[in-house]
């Protein structure tokens, strides 16, 4: 399959109070703000992606979907074209984007569980990358949680020609690029933002940006840690104000397509290097907040009481 996506650029939140939510991104998280319109923040890492998160503000946080990348019109045009022919729900066909998110050229069309996809070429970069190891360099991986996680890895892969790395009796990891995963799907109760990672530059700047959030009064909800298994990424959770579980990462295994093995649960379950899902880890497990966070549960109970102290 030529026409294939070929990374993920980031994803799109609505926050119930934008201006919290923009100051934990920026201040604590090491994000910064790339630009805003119409009532969008979009905000970027340290590389050349135009920007990694986009905030907007509504009366329930929700996860609005991953934005992904496509190497030039012609692709965008045929995965527009495959989008429509697998029977998705085609928001808009190809166009000129709105100068605000870094223009380009791209679409959009939902999954059949509502999840929207938006691809896109020709957005416009940064020039001034700044090399510091201490904040996000790039988006790394978004986990998806999806209850119907083999309809929506058909999609990812025979739509958008993601290919699949491996799997868990919990996830399916796909990838784009060199990154052993871009996308994944958590098998559980969707739709829905398991959690979203961004990408350090080395292991000492992933340390000291979770020192940071500390410092910051953020507890560290899991890790730090490197998994046993699929990706062999180091981690660290956090929580956002909105229950959105977000991720450090770096030193995600890189894979080559013509020599990478797929690997099945029942795989991993026989030759997980280690049992507990990580090489090393400094932790007592993922906090029972996270799990809240990660299943969607406390976004749910946020917006629910946010609601409460309104009415
Ligand atoms: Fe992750």
């Amino acid at each position: 399959m030529n026409e294939r996506v070929t990374g993920v650029r980031g994803v799109n939140l609505a926050v119930r109070d934008l201006e919290q939510s923009v100051r934990f991104y920026t201040q604590a998280w090491g994000l910064k703000v790339a630009d805003r319109h119409n009532g969008v923040v979009y905000l970027r890492a340290n590389g050349p992606e135009h920007h990694v998160l986009s905030l907007r503000e509504a009366p329930k946080s929700q996860f609005l979907g991953v934005n992904l990348a496509a190497p030039n019109q012609a692709v965008v045009d045929a995965l527009h074209a495959r989008a429509q022919g697998f029977g998705a729900d085609v928001v808009n066909a190809p166009h000129a984007l709105e100068g605000g998110a870094g223009g380009g050229y791209g679409f959009s069309f939902r999954t059949p569980d509502g999840i929207m996809q938006s691809v896109s070429c020709d957005v416009r970069g940064h020039a001034d990358c700044v090399e510091d190891k201490k904040k996000p360099y790039k988006f790394s991986h978004a986990v998806i949680r999806a209850a119907n996680y083999e309809m929506l890895g058909s999609f990812f892969m025979d739509l958008l020609g993601m290919k699949f790395s491996d799997e868990t009796d919990g996830i399916t990891f796909l990838r784009c690029s060199p990154d052993h995963h871009s996308v994944a799907l958590a098998k559980v109760d969707g739709p829905g933002l398991h959690h979203m990672a961004f990408e350090l530059p080395n292991l000492d700047g992933l340390l000291y940006a979770a020192g940071h959030m500390r410092d910051n009064g953020y507890n560290l909800e899991h890790g730090p840690g490197r998994h046993s298994g699929p990706g062999a990424n180091v981690y660290t959770f956090f929580i956002d104000p909105n229950g959105f579980a977000v991720e450090y990462t770096t030193e995600m295994e890189q894979v080559d397509d013509a020599t990478y093995p797929k690997r099945s649960a029942q795989w991993w379950r026989e030759n997980r290097p280690r049992q507990g899902h990580c090489a090393w880890g400094i932790f007592d497990g993922p906090s029972p907040l996270l799990r809240k966070a990660r299943n969607g549960h406390l976004i749910e109970e946020l917006n629910e009481r946010a609601l409460a102290a309104t009415a």
